[in-house]
């Protein structure tokens, strides 16, 4: 089974030898097209049938026509524009917009953003939308619109990308920066009375499939999603980003990303909101009948396999595309289906929400079977006493060095498995208690 993680150099795999990187657009014709794919890996989202699992989430990934139409020829299932906006919405970007958390042992851990809504007109997304439609039957596009706090403004948008052909229309109440300082974004996806709003303002006038994108930035998800489920919604997607501030700079005190010295809340993305996307999809999965689409901090299969065990039927993905290049498709359907082989599993609904029944409350989880800390591969053990550290400071103190050599005390071990989680060497494991 293929593991986690890319070699970076197999990301350049599309680019032919002697390829000068200025414009990726015009190398649309060197890419190899889509393989043949797994029958299993197939998905659907109520009425929208995929072929496999993976969308591209709304973002810079999904700016421009061209951009999509190269991601579909890879493999992707399905894309969701950059959110549309009338004309009459400004959208003035700054720069720089991004900071990233990138650790240079483990790559990019965390992503932020302080982007706005797509820069180009609802007539270009009217011509693309057409055009991509024809070009590519066989893949789902959603557009992605948001407006004014004019409920009307949503629903002439929406009319508008219904007859231009999209499949489906997705609701963004839920970027956390910029749009909610004018009344819409997560300040509409943090009141359920406004979602449902909206939503059945939307619904009223759209008979494609409905998607709302919902905010983590919320106390509650569950009423939210409620919400926007008798609003009208047909499927639920999420999350978008958490809102964060990735950093200060020590030196002069500015935060980051600095725009001329200043910033402004954004969003987190990319493998650190993964936990939060997944306890928000899985929350809604135990409460709601509707299908979810998984989004946040996927950047390989088992991530995804993660999202859909967790009760999504679909995932999107924004950060990994932006960090990695949309070839990475090729892996993250190539990893999926032979886990799914592996596990012999009949296909995606097989593996969807395995996890669920297994998440509880607290109160409900067993306090009968306790374990025990124990050096598994004393061989390999170097000594370095990471672990008796962290038990002496933030554990039992159940852990000496005693000749050079690690000695755990069971007595005093509480099986709290913290020496196991610093240990580099992986040689401290939990066992049953005896
Ligand atoms: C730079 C950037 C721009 C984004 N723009 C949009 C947007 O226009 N509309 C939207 O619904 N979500 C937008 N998102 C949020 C993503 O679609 C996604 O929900 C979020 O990034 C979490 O997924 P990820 O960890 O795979 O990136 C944006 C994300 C990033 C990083």
């Amino acid at each position: 089974m293929p593991t986690r993680g890319y070699d970076p150099r197999t990301l350049l795999f599309f680019l032919p030898g002697n390829t000068t990187i200025k414009n990726p657009l015009p190398l649309f014709l060197t890419v190899a097209p889509m393989p043949d794919l797994d029958p299993r890996l197939k998905t659907s989202l109520g009425p929208l049938e995929l072929k496999n699992p993976f969308l591209l989430a709304s973002g810079p990934p999904t700016a421009s026509g061209g951009q999509i139409r190269r991601a579909f020829h890879m493999g992707w299932a399905g894309a969701v524009t950059k959110t549309i906006v009338p004309d009459t919405m400004e959208i003035a970007d700054v720069s720089p917009r991004f900071a990233a958390w990138n650790d240079t042992g483990s790559g990019l851990l965390g992503f932020e953003n302080i982007e706005l809504l797509s820069k180009n007109n609802v007539a270009y997304w009217m011509r693309e939308i057409a055009a991509i439609r024809s070009e590519y039957p066989d893949r789902v596009l959603v557009a992605s619109i948001m407006a004014s706090p004019d409920i009307h403004e949503w629903q002439e948008l929406a009319v508008m990308v219904q007859e231009a052909g999209a499949d489906a229309v997705e609701l963004n109440v839920s970027c956390p920066h910029g749009m909610p300082e004018r009344g819409i974004g997560a300040f509409m996806g943090q009141d359920p009375g406004m979602v449902s709003d909206v939503t059945r303002a939307v619904r009223e006038v759209v008979k494609i499939p409905l998607i709302v994108k919902l905010t983590p930035n919320v106390t509650d998800i569950v009423p939210v999603a409620r919400a926007a489920v008798e609003g009208g919604a047909d499927i639920l997607a999420a999350i978008n980003t958490v809102q964060c501030l990735m950093g200060i700079d020590l030196e002069n005190f500015e935060p980051l990303p600095a725009v001329a010295g200043s910033s402004a809340y954004g969003g987190y993305s990319g493998p650190a909101v993964k936990p939060i996307g997944l306890r928000v999809v899985s929350q809604i999965a135990s409460s709601l009948q509707v299908p979810v689409m998984g989004i946040g901090g996927i950047s390989c299969w088992q991530d995804a396999a993660e999202y859909i065990a967790a009760g999504a039927s679909a995932v999107q993905v924004c950060t990994a595309v932006m960090w990695n290049g949309a070839g990475i498709i090729r892996a993250m359907n190539d990893g999926l289906s032979a886990y799914i082989a592996q596990k012999k599993m009949s296909g995606i609904p097989d593996l969807r929400g395995r996890a669920l029944l297994r998440i509880g409350t607290h109160a409900a989880l067993r306090r009968d079977t306790p374990l025990v800390a124990t050096l598994l591969y004393p061989r390999r053990c170097t000594s370095c006493g990471r672990c008796v550290v962290a038990c002496r400071d933030g554990g039992y103190q159940a852990i000496s060095l005693v000749e050079g050599n690690v000695v755990i005390d069971p007595e005093r071990c509480d099986g709290c498995s913290l020496c196991s989680l610093v240990c580099a060497e992986q040689v401290i494991a939990l066992q049953p208690r005896r």
